[in-house]
């Protein structure tokens, strides 16, 4: 066993964070405030290979495992988990659910656009009564023979507006349950397809989250990805790749909000001395410390079974589970820290608390992820 990483992974590690510092932090407050992420960071990301991180070179890719993706989630999510969302969604749901799964033709029309950044990604299961119950598919994909007609609503969409592609999950045959269930590329412009108004929403408020809606869409039959049946395992698949990104993601935030208030309690000076010399808050600093720490093993755990080609249902989403609990946690210390200046922006830990609060239920809530792991538990 080793814990160390590699000379390569701790270069990958430097960039993004070097990237993080220089790009992302200014403006993150007003990005956060103006509800926005300009196009041209995404380009910065895309040129940096940030958008395609474990894609196989030959489709544009910087053929990295997931290893290096997670040390790159951490350091975007220390200082922008909107830009983080962004990168998250377009590596392991997007790209990946293409790349594993796609037909040749599909990667080369699509997946080499999208893992160098020309083109961004959207990945479409929720709907507004199918969230967690994913298999209770309401949008309908109806074969025609060779196209199928696609009608329904999907919500909560990350890079729903910006998005050039869109994996559409629909339900085809409501009969045969989740076996019944297709997932298809959808172009936007596509005509019948229309992106709703931007959600306001109370964390990751940079990133770009939409409802679309789905009238009659004609998607020619080669653009549904794998055997005809296979989009409910499709989407399950690549959620558990995704989790570890989600789960990066949360550690991001909780190592972010401990780092600025390590810095704090050691400038700030109270009852005549910095205030880490206090034991109240010296012993929040271990305790935090320690649970990331934790967290940490349990992210890098779940990447290098993925990286193995272990099964990583459970531990993506044991990692999913305790690194959001952690994010949320010790983002919450971080913020009494800090005090009254924690609850102002300039300060940045209120956002990183805001932002924490996702983690516990985008690509499933908390209570899903037991269900993932239970079940596992269960069939070993
Ligand atoms: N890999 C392969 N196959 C899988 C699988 C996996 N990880 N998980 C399930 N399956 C298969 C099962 O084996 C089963 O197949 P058989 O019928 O052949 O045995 C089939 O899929 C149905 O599985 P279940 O019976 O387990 O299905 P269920 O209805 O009980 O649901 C669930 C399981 C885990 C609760 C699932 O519905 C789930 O994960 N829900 C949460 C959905 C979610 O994460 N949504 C996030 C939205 S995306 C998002 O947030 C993106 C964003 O923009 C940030």
């Amino acid at each position: 066993m080793n814990f160390s990483l590699t000379e390569e992974h701790l270069m990958i590690r430097d960039a993004a964070r070097d990237f993080a510092q220089t790009e992302l932090l200014p403006g993150v407050i007003e990005r956060d405030n103006a509800q926005k992420f300009p196009d041209s960071l995404v380009r910065k990301m895309g040129e940096l290979g940030f958008l395609g991180i474990m894609v196989d070179p030959k489709y544009g890719g910087s053929g990295m495992d997931t290893i290096s993706y997670v040390l790159i989630m951490e350091e975007l999510s220390k200082i922008d988990a909107s830009a983080s969302v962004m990168v998250s969604v377009n590596n392991s749901l997007v790209c990946y659910g293409l790349e594993a799964f796609g037909s040749e033709a599909q990667k080369q029309k699509y997946l080499t656009k999208l893992a160098t950044g020309e083109s961004i990604g959207a990945f479409c299961l929720s709907e507004p009564e199918a969230g967690s119950d994913a298999t209770s598919q309401r949008t309908t994909a109806i074969d025609k023979g060779d196209y199928y007609l696609i009608n329904g609503t999907k919500n909560w969409i990350t890079n729903g507006g910006r998005a050039d592609f869109y994996l559409v999950i629909a339900q085809t045959d409501k009969h045969k349950g989740s076996h019944g269930i297709n997932a298809f590329i959808v172009e936007k412009g596509t005509p019948g397809f229309d992106i709703g108004p931007k959600e306001d929403k109370l964390g990751i408020r940079g990133s770009d989250t939409h409802t679309l809606q789905f009238n009659d869409v004609k998607v020619p039959k080669e653009n549904r990805i794998g055997d005809d049946g296979s989009g409910f395992r499709f989407a399950m698949k690549t959620l558990s790749g995704g989790r570890i990104g989600i789960a990066a993601q949360a550690l991001g935030i909780a190592s972010g909000a401990y780092e600025l208030a390590l810095k704090y309690s050691k400038e700030r000076k109270a009852f005549g001395t910095e205030i880490c010399n206090h034991q109240a808050i010296a012993f929040k600093l271990a305790d935090m410390y320690t649970e990331i720490e934790a967290a940490r093993m349990l992210v890098l755990k779940a990447a290098w079974d993925k990286d193995q080609g272990n099964n990583y249902d459970k531990s993506s989403a044991m990692a999913k589970l305790y690194a959001s609990k952690v994010a949320m946690e010790q983002t919450v210390e971080a913020v009494q820290i800090h005090g009254g200046n924690g609850f102002v922006k300039e300060y940045h830990v209120e956002r990183l608390m805001r932002d924490a609060k996702i983690t516990q239920i985008y690509e499933g809530t908390s209570e899903i992820q037991k269900i993932v792991i239970s079940r596992g538990l269960i069939k070993e």
